[in-house]
């Protein structure tokens, strides 16, 4: 595996690739985990040469969120991705991504969907997240890019993204990888005492019974909505929110959507967890 920080023999390397074959891409920021290894065997399947990127994009974080002690394990996270047969990580420092103060920094927004939901409670998060994703798309120039389901608003900003300006790049959704109990993998999950990663678990537990009633016919969607909202609360939970919207545009169902996703975020002691269950497949 090729290790490399800087822009111009990242190009360099990726443009020999390109002549041979194609590439996928794997963007994370690191303190890797099974749902992002998931990922890179999903980019080995489908492409001659893998690219990870770590980076803990500073952009995408709000004013007291933790960007500071988002945790970096460089070391660790290399020799896994070396175990799975990556072919480069680029590890850029935040002056490589960021040669220019923030505010003269040029964005990428996709509007609309990036401030509903998770983008209501964190202002400039997706703003954030589609910067900086256009930026390394640009940089490694991939054929694919596989992102989790785990953020599935994430991954409809990053489609709409590619879809509005024209991108080369297939976007390609991964499914998301739990723990036993059901908790989805995230590098937040390291936030939570012992007793709190007993009770993360009732977040999907939650979910799934708010996917159990829909399957089922309700379309009271407010009241499931308020009810699981509650379940979280009385768990020990703060709620963002918990919301059931149509799956294609993340916008309030009507009352026969058979196209639906059910998403909540909540806060766990340190821990912001998000999750969703998608029922339009
Ligand atoms: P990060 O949280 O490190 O996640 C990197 C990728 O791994 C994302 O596509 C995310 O959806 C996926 N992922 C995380 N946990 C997962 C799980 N349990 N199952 C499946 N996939 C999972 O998301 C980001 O980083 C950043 O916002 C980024 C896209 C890198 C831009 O900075």
């Amino acid at each position: 595996m090729i290790t490399l920080s800087d822009l111009s023999a990242l190009r360099t390397q990726i443009e020999s690739w390109r002549r041979g074959g194609n590439v996928a891409f794997v963007p994370t920021m690191g303190n890797l985990h099974e749902g992002h290894l998931a990922l890179v065997r999903a980019a080995r399947k489908l492409a001659d040469r893998v690219v990870v990127s770590i980076f803990v994009n500073p952009l995408q974080f709000g004013a007291g969120e933790d960007f500071d002690n988002y945790p970096r394990t460089m070391e660790r996270d290399s020799s896994m991705l070396e175990g799975e047969g990556t072919d480069l990580l680029f590890a850029p420092s935040v002056a490589v991504m960021y040669p220019k103060p923030q505010e003269q920094q040029t964005r990428v927004e996709v509007p609309g969907l990036s401030s509903l939901l998770c983008g209501a409670c964190r202002p400039g998060h997706f703003v954030g997240v589609s910067t900086v994703v256009c930026k390394l798309f640009n940089m490694v120039q991939p054929d694919i890019a596989v992102f989790g389901k785990k953020d599935f608003q994430q991954l409809m900003v990053i489609r709409r993204m590619v879809d509005d300006l024209a991108m080369p790049v297939r976007v390609v959704g991964a499914e998301t990888v739990r723990e036993a109990d059901g908790l989805a993998m995230s590098s937040r999950n390291g936030y939570l005492s012992p007793d709190e990663r007993r009770t993360a678990p009732i977040l999907y537990r939650v979910l799934s019974g708010v996917a159990t009633r829909l399957r089922e016919g309700s379309d009271d969607y407010e009241g499931l909505q308020v009810q699981a909202a509650r379940e979280l609360e009385e768990s020990g939970f703060t709620p963002d929110y918990v919301a059931i919207r149509r799956a294609s545009d993340l916008q309030e169902p009507e009352a026969d959507e058979k196209d639906l996703v059910v998403l909540a975020a909540a806060n766990l002691g340190k821990a912001r967890l998000i999750d969703n269950i998608d029922l339009s497949r």
